[in-house]
């Protein structure tokens, strides 16, 4: 498959943030071409969180219950009103094989644009952990796999007959044999067992290990744009407080909503972002805008 190269426009907004002009940019492109216009070891960290391979489109509908036309049963067997506010959805259809092709060919890119300290976290979950950490190895070299991070969060349904799936997991692999960990940067989290430290270890909480239980963005919070398989901004925020410094450039070539691009304009970092679907990126400007109007 030939990818297009970004467009002048484009072009141009990444150069701006490559050369430190503007903080960062929003580019509507297969994230190939993105990463083509990123010179070698330009990039201090890369977040990817590509679609899951799940065989058919992520969808999410918003909806308001009271109004609108719409009926559907209610508590009780009642019958309630509804209007649906937003509807999106984004493609993630391609068979297994071609989801590792087009994934390795990605990888492979974000290596290359990787600075000689910088490091990967890819997102994924049970679908294609066992093949993303074997594509890593192959890539990266098993050598620079650093941690295999687990995303706990407790929503949603309940499966009858097994234990119900409510991890994903982030691999994070470095370029070269040093990287940043800004260990004194990260939120602290409280210990399990607290009387087992005393009260001044107690009161200052813990680094986190490697297992982090956090909340997905809640349905209803200011939070929440209604695209799906949103990711919540304090995710992002730990990720980048440890694994970048401030004015360092981040990349998400699976932008979606712009978390990420939040997260780094919160914490005084760069960041390129690509989606190739034109819903995710005027989500994520708009996003953007409001969120540096906020704390300007
Ligand atoms: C899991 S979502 C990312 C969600 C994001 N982390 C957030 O918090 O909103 C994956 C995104 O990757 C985009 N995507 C998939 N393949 C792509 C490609 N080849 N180039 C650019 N974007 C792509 C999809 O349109 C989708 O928005």
């Amino acid at each position: 498959m030939t990818t297009r190269a970004l467009d002048p426009v484009a072009r141009a907004a990444v150069e701006a943030v490559l050369a430190r002009r503007t903080s960062g940019a929003v580019v509507e492109a297969d994230n190939l071409a993105l990463l083509a216009a990123l010179p070698d070891g330009s990039v201090e960290l890369a977040y990817a969180d590509p679609p899951f391979a799940t065989g058919t489109s992520r969808r999410l509908q918003t909806i308001r219950l009271g109004a609108g036309e719409r009926e559907r049963r209610g508590f009780r067997g009642g019958r309630e009103r509804y209007e649906v506010t937003s509807d999106l959805a984004y493609e993630d259809g391609l068979p297994l094989a071609d989801h590792l092709a087009a994934l390795r060919e990605r990888v492979r890119e974000i290596h290359r644009v990787l600075a000689p300290d910088g490091s990967l976290y890819l997102h994924v979950d049970w679908r294609t952990v066992h093949h993303a950490r074997l594509m890593l190895d192959e890539v990266f070299g098993p050598e620079r796999f650093l941690n295999e991070i687990v995303w706990a969060y407790d929503y949603g349904g309940r499966s009858p007959d097994r234990w119900p799936r409510k991890h994903d997991t982030i691999l994070w692999y470095a370029k070269g044999d040093a990287w940043t960990f800004e260990r004194d940067a990260i939120d602290r989290v409280p210990y399990m067992a607290p009387g087992l430290v005393g009260p001044d270890k107690a009161s200052r909480g813990k680094v986190p290990t490697d297992v982090w239980w956090m909340t997905i963005v809640p349905p209803g919070s200011k939070e929440r744009t209604g695209y799906p398989t949103q990711k919540p901004v304090r995710l992002l925020e730990r990720i980048i407080a440890a694994s970048s410094r401030p004015g360092e450039l981040v990349l998400d070539p699976y932008g979606g909503s712009g978390t990420t691009g939040v997260a780094a304009a919160r914490l005084g970092r760069r960041w390129l972002l690509a989606d190739r679907n034109p819903e995710a990126v005027g989500i994520a400007r708009r996003r953007l805008a409001a969120d540096v109007a906020a704390t300007t």
